[in-house]
């Protein structure tokens, strides 16, 4: 035929044209004389509408006996219907099989309900249903919009090796493997240290890639193959990091709800929720009584006001921590320091809403997260945990030297945490007794320790985990979902 060969993503430009796709046949109902195909291409899906009558009998009888996820071209006639989810129809005048699925062997992943383990051993195929489709545009979507707003904001990217001598979260969650003749090589946990050394050669860089842990967590949250982002600053402080990781997250978010409003309907995540998070605050006030009730009235002080961030200019010097130097919405993200943050969960546990006491010192379980962030419509920032269980490149706070300058973002609705960071130790002798007393072999460190020998300043940075934020943003029970492939503890197939 010689129909225009075109997506169901761009129909709108062919409405009452005849039109040929490409795509797989995703469902057919038959009823009589009339057959109801749904046909899908990757962009979409579209129904098309074959009375026996307006087709020859062999088009009508292929189609009829076709087998779900066969492959296919169909030429039909694009016709405008405003109850259809795409919005047209197709009235199909032809169509000619590429592969034919064999009855013997049907495509495994039927429309009733599967139980996961069968979904994901079956995860190369369950990847054509529409809610996994949509799940993949939003990621892309989310990946796409991490990197643009550090391109736009003046970072360079700077990818660290996978390859990696030494841990840089801890050792009980490296990937070990033989490295030639008698070395060892461990799988990137997360490239901080190596674009501490970029920081300081280009000032913001970040770095983009997949990151390893052995986790032993069989969590929704945890998988032993994901990818990070994460931005690395010199002259930055905390301060000017969680303005900066607000600002990140804010157009994240702002670019998926311009895009993705009907791919979010699909999988089934509540708009209003995301739309909380970027609106110009009116919860502002809401936090400001739940903070009034905390302990250190500094956090509960104006100094997250509007006018706070007045200070903030464009390009604005860097030495300037405490105002940001980046596109940057107000502050409108809660801030709470992790005693602030102790206090809520005390009160909740006399109140009832808590089943177990969070104790002080320790760090925050699930419940204890789920907790704070259901507290909020927006992510909620927590702040200056106990330098005691955080890793040992943290800058200590100067006012209390038992809790670390850090950052931990949590998304809302109980996601739990999405970004870690922190402001880097950058005194030299501070950092080599870190690295001492985490019992890590100062060999492997050396060039890390130059970095704090040779025109050390102060630096911070944070990074985030692409899955976290895609189950987040999605409203996904589980981060299986959010990659193509996820890798946990007890899979590794497909
Ligand atoms: O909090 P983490 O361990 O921080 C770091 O790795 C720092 N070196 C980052 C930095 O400052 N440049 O991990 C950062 C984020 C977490 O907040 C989470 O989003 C994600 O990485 N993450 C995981 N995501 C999925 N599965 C896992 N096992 C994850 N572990 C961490
Ligand atoms: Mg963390």
């Amino acid at each position: 035929t010689s129909a225009p060969i075109t997506t169901i993503s761009s129909l709108s430009a062919h409405e009452g044209q005849t039109i040929t796709l490409r795509g797989w046949l995703y469902n057919l109902r038959a009823s009589g004389k009339l057959l109801f195909p749904i046909f899908r291409d990757g962009t979409g899906t579209i129904q098309g509408i074959v009375p026996k009558a307006a087709v020859s009998e062999e088009v009508f009888n292929t189609l009829k006996e076709l087998t779900l996820e066969s492959s296919l071209t169909v030429t039909g006639k694009v016709r405008a219907d405003s109850r259809a989810p795409s919005g047209y129809e197709l009235d199909v005048e032809s169509i000619e099989v590429l592969q034919r699925v064999h009855e013997d062997t049907p495509f495994p992943i039927s429309l009733k309900e599967h139980g996961v383990d069968f979904l994901m051993e079956h995860r190369h195929l369950w990847l054509r249903t529409p809610r996994q489709s949509a799940i993949l545009r939003v990621r892309a979507t989310i990946m796409r919009a991490a990197a643009e707003y550090f391109d736009t904001n003046g970072f360079i990217r700077t990818d660290p090796p996978i390859l990696t001598p030494n841990a840089c979260e801890g050792t009980s969650e490296l990937f070990e493997m033989d490295y030639f003749d008698d070395d060892k090589a461990y799988l990137t946990q997360s490239g901080q240290l190596y674009i501490e050394a970029t920081a300081l050669a280009l000032g913001k860089v970040y770095s983009f890639g997949p990151t390893f842990r052995a986790e032993k967590s069989k969590t929704r949250r945890h998988l032993t193959e994901f990818w990070m982002i994460e931005p690395e600053v010199a002259f930055l402080e905390l301060d000017g990091l969680m303005n900066l990781a607000e600002g990140f997250i804010t157009h994240i978010v702002t670019r998926v709800l311009e895009s993705h409003r009907a791919d979010l309907k699909v999988i089934g995540k509540d708009i209003a929720k995301l739309e909380a998070v970027i609106a110009p605050d009116s919860s502002i006030e809401k936090n400001a009584v739940i903070l009034s009730g905390a302990k250190n009235p500094e956090a509960a002080s104006p100094a997250h006001t509007a006018e706070d961030l007045s200070a903030t200019e464009p390009g604005g010097r860097p030495h300037d921590s405490g105002t940001s130097t980046f596109t940057n919405p107000p502050n409108r993200f809660p801030r709470l320091s992790y005693d602030e943050a102790h206090a809520m969960l005390e009160e909740a546990y006399k109140a009832g809403k808590l089943e177990a006491p969070h104790k002080y010192g320790d760090d925050f379980g699930s419940p204890d997260e789920t907790y704070i962030s259901s507290q909020f419509s927006k992510p909620v920032m927590i702040h200056r945990y106990p330098a005691a269980f955080k890793a040992f490149y943290m800058q200590p706070d100067p006012l209390d030297p038992t809790k670390a300058l850090c950052v931990d973002v949590l998304a809302p609705e109980g996601y739990g945490e999405i970004i870690g960071g922190s402001q880097r130790i950058h005194d030299y002798d501070l950092l080599k007794s870190r690295i001492e007393q985490h019992d890590l072999p100062l060999a492997a460190f050396q060039w890390y320790l130059d970095l704090r020998k040779y025109g050390s300043v102060p630096h911070s940075g944070f990074g985030m985990g692409i899955e976290r934020a895609v189950a987040w943003i999605c409203g996904l029970d589980h981060v299986r979902e959010t990659i193509p492939f996820a890798r946990t503890l007890n899979r590794i197939y497909p």
